[in-house]
């Protein structure tokens, strides 16, 4: 004998009609029956808002409202979640689920810029109101790790996050690899095919990495959202030379996000990283997304999927919806919003680790052992020096430089040692140009 679904319908308003919004919607649709049965609730879209109400979407909105302003259908009675998948970390995706959280409505989003701004008083008021605030889609798309973090592994101390957690970057990275392209080249092929945006900076200057980190580091940490503490770089400095060395010493280089436990504090760090080949992140090619969790008692763990997509992220919002439609609630992130602590900061000076370092040396007596004594100078003891590639002719003021590009694998060290020996070497006067520095992880 089937039970008949003993509650009321639990109903969604959405805002945003975009790539997510259309999937979660046809989702929800297609496979109606089968949620209603896993859930015990005909989940529907109540209501809906987007920019242009107009607009021939090909989506089957039934009897939905429509609503102009996003505010009044947050805390519309039509309505018991609010979905908002319009972006932005300020208004009007601020004020709208601040308006639904205020008026006692679960939200869910995929908002990370929002989340890494504001995720820390938005959790404070969802706590209050004693509502869910759930972001799945939010940090690396349809790969659940947000529910990991938080659930699965609690009873872990968890040591390490690292992901790849921007697919424009992966993308680039790899085509960059494979098909030997320059920086600039690829970028505009990148564009051209849709990969990355006419304003590329969220993408390649890190940013967009940065937002998801610091959501993952307050899950893996218990600590407050802080986005100013990440150290950020992008990898529009990384160059063909750079790829192909990187190879040829057993390594690929992906733009990772990094948090970090280390005895000076919780590092969270955004910048072109060297993994070797046999680590898991290096497998993961293309737009994919990947994160490895360092945790005592599971060890360690890797996550591979799509970071972005229609149907890959309405994956994660479905499975928000589904959560509030069982009734569970909990804290935001990891701990309740009054426990979380300032994470205790650990400077990117004191980051230890081995440092690729390309520089571009004066072909001329001298140059190679001022280099190996300001290195020796600092304590940073070398794995291996490279010469490869071409030598570089600069024509100044008549006088032609001769420089020829010069590579430096390191053992472990500082950041600091590594800053200060460039800085001596630079005032040498034996460079052509800035050094390279690319970090290496091992482990
Ligand atoms: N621009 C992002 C990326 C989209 O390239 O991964 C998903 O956040």
């Amino acid at each position: 004998m089937s039970n008949p679904l003993p509650h009321t319908p639990l109903r969604l308003g959405i805002a945003g009609l975009g790539t997510v919004g259309a999937s979660v919607i046809n989702i929800l649709h297609g496979k109606a029956d089968v949620l209603a049965a896993e859930l015990g609730r005909v989940i529907t879209v109540a209501a809906v808002c987007a920019r242009e109400p107009g607009k021939d979407r090909g989506l089957d909105l039934g009897n939905a409202f429509w609503f102009a302003d996003p505010v009044e259908m947050a805390q519309s009675s039509e309505i018991d979640v609010f979905v908002e998948l319009m972006g932005g970390a300020g208004n009007p995706a601020k004020a709208a689920v601040e308006a639904a959280l205020n008026a006692g409505k679960s939200v869910i989003t995929a908002n990370k810029a929002l989340l890494a701004a504001h995720g820390q008083s938005l959790a404070a008021l969802a706590e209050s109101k004693n509502v869910a605030l759930l972001y799945e889609a939010s940090a690396a798309g349809g790969i659940p790790v947000i529910k990991i973090l938080r659930e699965a592994l609690a009873g872990n101390a968890v040591t390490k996050v690292s992901g790849i957690l921007n697919g424009t970057c992966n993308y680039m990275l790899t085509r960059m690899e494979i098909e030997n392209l320059d920086f600039a080249t690829c970028l505009s092929e990148a564009q051209r095919l849709g990969y990355a945006e006419a304003d590329p900076t969220a993408d390649i200057g890190g940013f967009d990495t940065a937002n998801k980190i610091a959501i993952l580091t307050s899950l893996a940490f218990g600590t407050k959202i802080d986005v100013d503490a990440i150290y950020i770089e992008g990898i529009a400095s990384i160059t063909s030379l750079d790829i192909k060395m990187t190879d040829e010493l057993g390594y690929r280089i992906k733009l990772l996000g990094v948090a970090e436990r280390t005895p000076a504090g919780i590092e969270q760090r955004v910048h072109p990283t060297m993994v070797p080949k046999t680590s898991p992140l290096a497998q993961v090619m293309g737009v994919t997304n990947a994160v490895t969790i360092d945790a005592d008692a599971v060890g360690q763990l890797t996550l591979i999927g799509p970071g972005a997509g229609g149907d890959a992220t309405a994956s994660a919002v479905i499975g928000d919806i589904a959560e509030v439609a069982k009734g569970l609630t909990g804290p935001v992130f990891r701990l309740p919003s009054t426990q979380l602590e300032r994470a205790p900061r650990a400077a990117m000076q004191r980051h230890e680790g081995g440092y690729y370092v390309r520089l571009n040396v004066h072909d001329k007596k001298g140059a190679f052992a001022a280099i190996a004594a300001r290195m020796a100078q600092m304590n940073i003891s070398l794995e291996s020096i490279l010469q490869k590639g071409n030598k570089n002719t600069t024509k100044g003021t008549g006088l032609a430089i001769v420089s020829v590009p010069v590579i430096l694998i390191t053992h472990a060290t500082t950041e600091a040692a590594i800053r200060e020996a460039l800085e001596n070497i630079s005032s040498d006067g034996v460079l052509d140009g800035s050094p390279q520095v690319i970090r290496i992880e091992r482990g």
